[in-house]
């Protein structure tokens, strides 16, 4: 008996160790918000296309401040001052009166994500990109 639980004890350890190992792994909190800020952009812009209304941003500048990085990333000095300016533009397009303004105003929102990317993350910069409106 005695053996049997000390067996199990060493199972839940072994367990519980690889897991913590392969957390790395999981997409990190700012991730997620990130990829949802992505699927944002894309819809937004066949919104905008189809001349509809604007949809809700999925997330808030106090959640993306917050958020939690990849372990190993870093992020640049001015990472706040890049967020701050993101939702600027964000709310600069929010404000758009008409609907040429509403283009131009989505593509500095979009620029805003790059700019930002280019000092901290540059691997989804291309995809980013795509959402823009070509002039
Ligand atoms: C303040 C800087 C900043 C801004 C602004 C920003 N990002 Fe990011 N983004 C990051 C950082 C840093 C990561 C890496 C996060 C991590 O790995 O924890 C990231 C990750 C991503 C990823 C990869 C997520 C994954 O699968 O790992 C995508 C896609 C992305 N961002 C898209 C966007 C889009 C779209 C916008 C604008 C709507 C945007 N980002 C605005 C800093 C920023």
């Amino acid at each position: 008996m005695k053996v049997k639980s000390s067996f199990i004890l060493f199972l839940v350890s072994v367990v519980t160790i690889s897991q913590s190992s392969f957390a790395s792994d999981k997409p990190s909190e700012l991730a997620k918000l990130m990829k949802q800020m992505l699927v944002y952009i894309q819809q937004e812009k066949k919104q905008i296309e189809n001349n509809q209304t604007a949809l809700p941003f999925p997330t808030n500048l106090q959640k993306v401040s917050k958020a939690k990085i990849t372990v190993g990333k870093k992020l640049s000095n001015e990472h706040e001052k890049y967020i701050s300016d993101f939702f600027q533009k964000l709310n600069g397009y929010y404000s758009a009166k008409d609907s040429t303004d509403r283009v131009i105003s989505f593509n500095l929102m979009v620029s805003s994500c790059i700019t930002c990317h280019k000092h901290e993350c540059p691997g989804p910069i291309q995809v980013i990109e795509k959402s823009l409106f070509k002039e």
